[in-house]
């Protein structure tokens, strides 16, 4: 029997609306800290398959969400591409070198770096019961390169965006060759047992009109089409961060089965803009979750009244904070629970 997430991202509206959180599996939770402190660092963790699915599986056995997400991070893609990563603490993460000081062609790939996460997938599977869809991952092409020109997460994206400008082709390749190896990745995500996927573009706002058709639209296109010949009927989920009122293209021309809404958006307008019977993913802002009070509960049923007529998945704009009490995640889960459309 497929869950009801499943079902709703398929297209379908079910009794109840279905719940997870973009990263629920994380340091808000005590059980993750503990483990991480045990394992030493976050891509020990990520590395060590039984640690990386114990993970997965704390926000689940804490909160019985709807969806589990496998635990990795967008940045693998890279590392498999060859740079090497690293994730300081109070720093964020580094990948090395910087493709704004080295081609792509000088790096040599390292594929053996994806197998470890089929095999959490593996393992997640084999813990989760049937009603918990299991979600895989992975960075939108895009988002992805702005880590590997600049070597690390930044502000406003300028290097990625300056090259894309001033050298189109050699972007172009480098796009080409992220949508190559994530089309893989993806790939032995679901032949692992990952039922949907959603594709992250965190940067995704950063890009003007033209530069979005061409570097957020066309390669989420062509990975959504190459995950639909492999993988029929499989849904993407597609999240870009930022789009604002270049959503309803992202959500009519890339293929996806459903769209992550951030919490900028006003559900309304995306209700009423979005095609109608697709699935839509959001958009509580992470911080009403973190101040919680009165508001909190209130905001959530908007949303849930705005998305009554389509089939919606409850979510957070963005992810959760590392600071967000556990009181506020109960408190949010029995709102959606017992709201009735
Ligand atoms: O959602 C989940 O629970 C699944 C796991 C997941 C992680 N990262 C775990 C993680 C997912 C889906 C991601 C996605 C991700 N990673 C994105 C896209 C979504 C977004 O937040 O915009 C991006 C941009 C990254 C890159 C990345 N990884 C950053 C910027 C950081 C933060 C660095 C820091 O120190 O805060 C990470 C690290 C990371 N990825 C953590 C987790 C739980 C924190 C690691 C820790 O324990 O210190």
């Amino acid at each position: 029997m497929p869950g009801l997430l499943l079902d709703t991202l398929r297209g379908k509206r079910g009794e109840r609306v279905p719940l997870w959180l973009m990263r629920q599996a994380g340091r808000y939770l005590p059980e993750y800290r503990a483990l991480r402190a045990e394992k030493g660092g976050f891509l020990e963790l990520v590395y060590d398959s039984e640690a990386a699915a114990e993970v997965t599986m704390q926000p689940i056995d804490r909160f019985g969400f709807d969806g589990a997400i496998l635990f990795s991070d967008i940045l693998i893609v890279p590392y498999a591409m060859g740079q090497d990563l690293a994730f300081l603490a109070g720093e964020g993460p580094k990948l090395s070198p910087a493709l704004v000081d080295t081609a792509l062609a000088s790096l040599e790939a390292v594929p053996g770096r994806l197998a470890p996460i089929y095999q959490t997938v593996r393992q997640v599977r084999a813990r989760l019961s049937s009603e918990t869809t299991l979600l895989g991952f992975a960075g939108s092409p895009w988002t992805v390169a702005t880590y590997m020109v600049a070597g690390e997460g930044s502000r406003d994206q300028h290097a990625a965006r300056e090259m894309a400008y001033r050298d189109p082709a050699a972007f172009q390749a480098l796009i080409d060759a992220i949508v190559a190896v994530t089309a893989e990745y993806l790939a032995g995500q679901i032949e692992a047992g990952a039922e949907a996927v959603q594709l992250f573009d965190s940067w995704a706002g950063s890009l003007a009109p033209r530069e979005f058709e061409r570097w957020v639209i066309a390669p989420n296109a062509a990975l959504t089409a190459a995950m639909a010949e492999r993988f029929p009927g499989l849904p993407v989920i597609g999240f870009p961060k930022g789009s604002g009122e270049k959503l309803p293209a992202y959500a009519r021309e890339t293929g996806v089965a459903a769209v992550g809404v951030d919490e900028t958006l006003d559900p309304a307008w995306v209700a009423h803009e979005l095609p109608a019977g697709m699935a839509v993913q959001g958009n509580l802002d992470p911080l009403l979750l973190l101040a919680g009070g009165e508001r909190l509960a209130g905001g959530a049923r908007a949303i849930l009244d705005a998305f009554a007529d389509r089939p919606h998945v409850f979510n957070l704009g963005h992810g959760i904070g590392q600071h967000t009490p556990i009181a506020h995640v109960e408190t949010l889960i029995e709102t959606v629970r017992a709201w009735r459309g």
